[in-house]
C-alpha cells in the first residue's frame, strides 16, 4: 500500500538523485527507483545515470524492450508535470 499518486514537476524530480533517494521519469511517469537499484541487471550505477531526470532517451538507447512499467508498478510516484516557461 503506497502513498498517493500525484504529479511531480521536473524541479522536484531533480532533487531525488542520490542512492538513498532516487527517482526517475520515463515517458511521463515518475518512479521511485531507490529500492529497485540493487536488483537492476545493469547495476545500480548504470541506473543512477537516469536519477533525477527524464531518462526516457537513455533508457531507450539501452533496452527499449524492457517492461519498466510493470517492473516498477509499485514504485510509481505519479505523472511528470511539465511546467510552462515564464509562467507567473
Ligand atoms: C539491463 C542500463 C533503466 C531494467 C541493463 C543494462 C544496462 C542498463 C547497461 C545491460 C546489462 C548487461 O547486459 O550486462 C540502464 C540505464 C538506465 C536503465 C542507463 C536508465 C538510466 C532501467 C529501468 C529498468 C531497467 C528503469 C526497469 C525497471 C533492466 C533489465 C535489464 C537491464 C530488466 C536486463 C535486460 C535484458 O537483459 O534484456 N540496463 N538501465 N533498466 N535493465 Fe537497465
Amino acid at each position: 500500500v503506497g502513498g498517493r499518486i500525484r504529479p511531480v514537476s521536473l524541479s522536484e524530480l531533480a532533487t531525488h538523485n542520490t542512492l538513498n533517494d532516487a527517482w526517475l521519469a520515463i515517458r511521463g511517469r515518475v518512479y521511485n527507483i531507490t529500492h529497485y537499484l540493487p536488483y537492476h541487471p545493469g547495476g545500480p550505477e548504470e541506473l543512477m545515470r537516469g536519477a533525477g531526470i527524464d531518462a526516457t532517451q537513455i533508457f531507450d538507447k539501452v533496452h527499449p524492450w524492457v517492461n519498466y512499467d510493470s517492473l516498477l508498478a509499485k514504485c510509481l510516484v505519479g505523472p511528470l508535470r511539465f511546467e510552462l516557461p515564464d509562467s507567473e
